[in-house]
This record gives structure tokens, C-alpha cells and sequence, in this order.
């Protein structure tokens, strides 16, 4: 009988070390280790050619046996991990139907978006068609064009973000639209507002952000009259804020308006009698304004002799906190759900 205890003891090794391996990873390194080239198998079967003759038949066939048995007992091994890593992707992976939808929160326009757009409405039923003008401007147009040559002491009313382009800035105002709008319809009449993005480097506070909306309006023809500003203004605060509202005519100082003025609106809370909105005074300040300077209606292509016109600005933002009673404009840019939920 041939001594085939050895064959018994790899047997023994080769099953326990397979009992150790409990993933594919570990299943394929014991396969290296015994089935590989150079493995325990076919070193096994290899040293037949040294047993005496008489023995190798039985040696042969024990270790053919053992080298089954592993064989065997790997491939089971590779099923059973092969199973339960798929049964584990499943139940990972398993919708569970009885769970609660998640809520599909609807979009919303923005608060300055919705007032901007009734604002434009109202205008456009006064006659004003929309101007978009572009955000990045040029320093001359922001200023310059605007009767604020370089080093007018003016310049210091808006705190200017420039950019690395010299002579290129974040327009501080919409009103350099106005130039843009009168170049493209002189010597004919022109009649636009200016939505938009306005830039300015400024402390934030409560009232004041660094970009904010401005709408700006220009109306230029051969005998446009302050009244008719006065006019104009009048039916857009009734239509906005309501057909009681009364306004006044503030003087003030703007280098691009000749005369230029601040219109207050009675205040919506107290309707004039004083209240903390309006700070006792009884007004509140909507918008500036005046009739366009004539070195502003020369650069925008008009002969001042021929032609005369208004202008206005007004800041979005403000006027949907006086509408909604809103008292920081952080709010705007805060990007809370909380908050633009409640438009
Ligand atoms: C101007 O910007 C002028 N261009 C308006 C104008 C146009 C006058 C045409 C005459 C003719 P002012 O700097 O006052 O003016 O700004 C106009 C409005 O923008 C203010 O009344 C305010 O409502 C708003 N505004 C100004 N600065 C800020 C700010 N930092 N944050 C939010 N709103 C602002």
C-alpha cells in the first residue's frame, strides 16, 4: 500500500483554508494558491513520477481524488458567496413601496422677478417698450456719457465694482441704458424702460445690497414736458399702489436730469399722518427723476434746441418691501424657501 497520508493532511489544509476565505476576493486567492501553475495540486500531482512504481497507481488516484474533492468543494464555496453577495445587493437595493412620496416642491418667480414684470405691465400700458441693456459697461457710458466726466465729483454717488478690463465696470445704475436706447431712435422719439441688474460696492445693511434691480425709464420727443413726467409718474404710483395715492415733487440732484427731484408717495401705512414706515414724516421716497440734461440728450444723438424728455429711475427691491412690509433686503439673495414661499 502506498503512503498516501501526505495526500490526507493536504486534503485537510486545503479544506480548512477554503473554510477561511468568505468572498469572491479571497475564494480567488486560495484558487491561486492550490489550482494555480505552480500550486499545491499540481505540485502534488507532479511528485507521481517520483513514487515507486508499484505505489504510483494508488497515489495517483488519491491524489486525483483530493485535487476533485477541492475542486468540488471550491466550486460550492464561489456559488454560496456569489449568492449571498446578490441577496445583499437586493435587499439594499429594495424600494419599499408603502414609503410616503417625497414632495415635489413647485418653482416660483422671485419676488423681484413678479414685481419687475407688473411694473414693466404697467408701463407698457403707458407706451414704454422693454430696453435691455447690458450689465458690464463701460465706464464712459456709466458716467461719462452721462454728463460725469472723469473726476466729477458726482461719481462718488456710486461706489463702483470695476473690472480687470480698464475703462469696463458693473453698470452702478440702469441709466446708461438710457444712452444706448436714445442712440438706437434718434432723432425719432423714444419711449423705453430699463429693467436690470445694478452694482454697487457698498456696506450691506438692511436697506442697502450690492446688486439690486433698478427700473429706469426715458421718454424723448419735441415737446416732452415736466408735467408730463409728472403725469406718467402719477399713473403708474395709482396703478401700483392704488388710486388714493397722492405724490410730491422733491428737489434734488442728479448730474444727468435738469431739474431733477425725488417723488415720495403719501405713506401706504398711516396715508400722511406719521408712522414708524415712514419714519413720522408722512412720505415715503419712491423714485428720482428729471428732465434729461441737455449734454445727456446731445450724447444720446438729440439736438437739445428740438428735443427734451424725462427720466426716472426707481429701485425694485425697495419697492416690494414697502409692498409686502418686508424690513431687510438681505432677504432677497438668501436663497431661503422659507422665504420666497411666502410670494
Ligand atoms: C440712481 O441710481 C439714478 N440713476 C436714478 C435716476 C434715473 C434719477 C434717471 C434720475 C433720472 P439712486 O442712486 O438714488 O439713483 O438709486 C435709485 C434707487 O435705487 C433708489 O431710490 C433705491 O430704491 C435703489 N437703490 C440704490 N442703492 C441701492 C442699494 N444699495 N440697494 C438697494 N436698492 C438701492
Amino acid at each position: 500500500m502506498a503512503d498516501t497520508s501526505s495526500l490526507d493532511q493536504l486534503l485537510q489544509q486545503g479544506t480548512s483554508e477554503l473554510r477561511l476565505a468568505t468572498d469572491e476576493a479571497s475564494l480567488r486567492s486560495w484558487q491561486n494558491r492550490w489550482f494555480g501553475k505552480t500550486g499545491e495540486i499540481s505540485g502534488a500531482l507532479k511528485r507521481i513520477a517520483e513514487i515507486p512504481a508499484a505505489d504510483r497507481k494508488d497515489y495517483g488516484q488519491k491524489a486525483n481524488a483530493v485535487k476533485e474533492t477541492l475542486q468540488k468543494d471550491f466550486d460550492l464555496a464561489l456559488e454560496k458567496v456569489r449568492e449571498e453577495a446578490l441577496e445583499k445587493d437586493l435587499a439594499q437595493g429594495r424600494v419599499d413601496v408603502s414609503l410616503p412620496g417625497r414632495q415635489v416642491l413647485p418653482g416660483r418667480l422671485h419676488p423681484s422677478t413678479k414685481i419687475m414684470r407688473r411694473i414693466l405691465g404697467i408701463f407698457g400700458e403707458l407706451g414704454f417698450e422693454t430696453f435691455t441693456s447690458r450689465e458690464i459697461e463701460e465706464d464712459e457710458i456709466n458716467f461719462g456719457m452721462l454728463n460725469m466726466p472723469p473726476h466729477h465729483p458726482a461719481r462718488d454717488m456710486w461706489d463702483t465694482f470695476h473690472t480687470n478690463k480698464p475703462g469696463w465696470i458693473l453698470r452702478t445704475h440702469t441709466t446708461p441704458g438710457q444712452i444706448h436706447a436714445m442712440k438706437l431712435h434718434a432723432p425719432g422719439p423714444v419711449r423705453v424702460v430699463l429693467p436690470g441688474m445694478c452694482y454697487r460696492y457698498e456696506n450691506i445693511t438692511s436697506r442697502s445690497e450690492i446688486m439690486f434691480h433698478q427700473i429706469d425709464g426715458v421718454a424723448v420727443g419735441e415737446s416732452v414736458k415736466l408735467t408730463d413726467l409728472k403725469g406718467t409718474l402719477m399713473a403708474f404710483i395709482h396703478k401700483l399702489f392704488g388710486e388714493k395715492r397722492k405724490i410730491r415733487l422733491r428737489s434734488s440732484y442728479f448730474p444727468f436730469t435738469e431739474p431733477s427731484m425725488e417723488v415720495d408717495m403719501d405713506c401706504i401705512i398711516c396715508a400722511g399722518k406719521g408712522c414708524s414706515l415712514c419714519k413720522k414724516t408722512g412720505w415715503l421716497e419712491i423714485l428720482g427723476a428729471g428732465m434729461v440734461h441737455p449734454v445727456v440728450l446731445r450724447n444720446g444723438g438729440y439736438d437739445p434746441q428740438r428735443h427734451s424728455g424725462f427720466a426716472f429711475g426707481l429701485g425694485v427691491e425697495r419697492i416690494v418691501m414697502l409692498l409686502s412690509g418686508m424690513d431687510d433686503i438681505r432677504h432677497f439673495w438668501a436663497n431661503d424657501w422659507r422665504f420666497l414661499n411666502q410670494f
